[in-house]
């Protein structure tokens, strides 16, 4: 049995001071989405952002999962917007900057005591010289509580470092991998940062690639035009489903049974390329029934 992948494609950030971007939000195929009340929430705008989020979600249809940003937890913000996402029943709660296992314990126990349910996740942003070079921890340590997942920051890590990246990223290849890894090492997912020129459609469609490539399982993204090519990128290619539903159906076979290598077209194929394989057909069970619940949503 494959379990149901989650989908996480696309997920956009929604700021949740614009009202526009909130009501925009409710039509778009992100996969999910991930409300915004840090750093795109002017200072002064903070209070009426979550008042105008928290309203939102009362009544929103959008079928993904829903992830709220929040402010650091130290601050007066921070604690009222952690409230608000309990109280509202969202799926996450990203907390940003985290550089040590200390502030997911902190959040993780304000969540116990406001009794929320486990279903409940936290999710970090890796953004910060301390947060990459301690990933690994912080996702060992997290796991025992509600993390469920590493967001990269890129805007935040070129500030703390000076890092002047080329458009390959090649100069933050070894801290993305870093991240990847200490990721899978503890089963969290992982999502690539965001691509800024929201206009620059060729080099937006290079960097998911290489996001795919290095294992992300998805894109943050910051405009409604780089959903598609996230969503294009992230899911199983049309060969890529080919060859999956060829690999099952090989196995199926009565002659391969009791086999645990066979060949196809004169490739290897393992049993563990059938468990690949069963995971990118259910992949596309996903997104099937996931474009089947957005045609719902736009038809009411
Ligand atoms: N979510 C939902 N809707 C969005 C959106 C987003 N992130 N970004 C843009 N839109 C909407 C706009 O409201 C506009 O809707 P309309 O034409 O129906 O009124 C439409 O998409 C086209 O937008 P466009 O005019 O091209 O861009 P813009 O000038 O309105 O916005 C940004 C550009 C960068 C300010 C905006 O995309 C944004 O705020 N992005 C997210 C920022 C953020 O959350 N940052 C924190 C994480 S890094
Ligand atoms: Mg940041």
């Amino acid at each position: 049995m494959v379990r149901d992948p989650m989908l996480l494609r696309s997920l956009l950030f929604v700021p949740a001071a614009n009202g526009r971007a909130l009501e925009k939000s409710e039509a778009l195929a992100a996969d999910g989405l991930i409300y915004d009340l840090e750093d795109s929430a002017a200072p002064q705008a903070k209070d009426e952002a979550r008042e105008r989020l928290r309203e939102h979600l009362g009544k929103t249809r959008h079928p993904g999962p829903k992830i709220v940003r929040i402010n650091p937890l130290d601050s007066r913000e921070g604690t009222e917007d952690l409230l608000m996402a309990r109280g509202a029943g969202v799926d996450a709660v990203l907390l940003t900057k985290v550089e040590d296992s200390d502030v997911l314990k902190d959040a993780s126990r304000a969540l116990d005591e406001m009794d929320a349910p486990a279903r409940l996740r936290l999710w970090a942003m890796v953004e910060t010289p301390r947060g990459i070079v301690r990933a690994e921890k912080i996702a060992r340590k997290g796991v025992r509580g509600r993390l469920s997942g590493f967001v990269v920051g890129p805007n935040d890590i070129q500030l703390a470092t000076n890092v002047l990246p080329d458009a390959e990223r090649t100069e933050l290849l070894p801290w993305l991998m870093q991240i990847v890894l200490a990721a899978k090492a503890n089963g969290l997912h992982v999502l690539d940062g965001v691509y800024r020129d929201f206009r620059d459609h060729e080099g937006y469609a290079r960097e998911c690639a290489a996001g795919r490539r290095m294992g992300f399982d998805g894109k943050t993204l910051i405009h409604p035009a780089q959903i598609e090519p996230a969503n294009a990128a992230f899911g199983p290619s049309d060969a890529a489903i080919a060859e999956a539903e060829a690999i099952v159906a090989a196995f199926r076979r009565p002659e391969n049974a009791q086999k645990g290598v066979i060949q196809i077209d004169g490739r290897m194929v393992e049993r563990l390329h059938l468990t690949d394989a069963r995971r990118i057909l259910a992949m596309r069970d996903a997104i099937a029934a996931r474009n089947a619940a957005s045609a719902n949503t736009d038809s009411r």
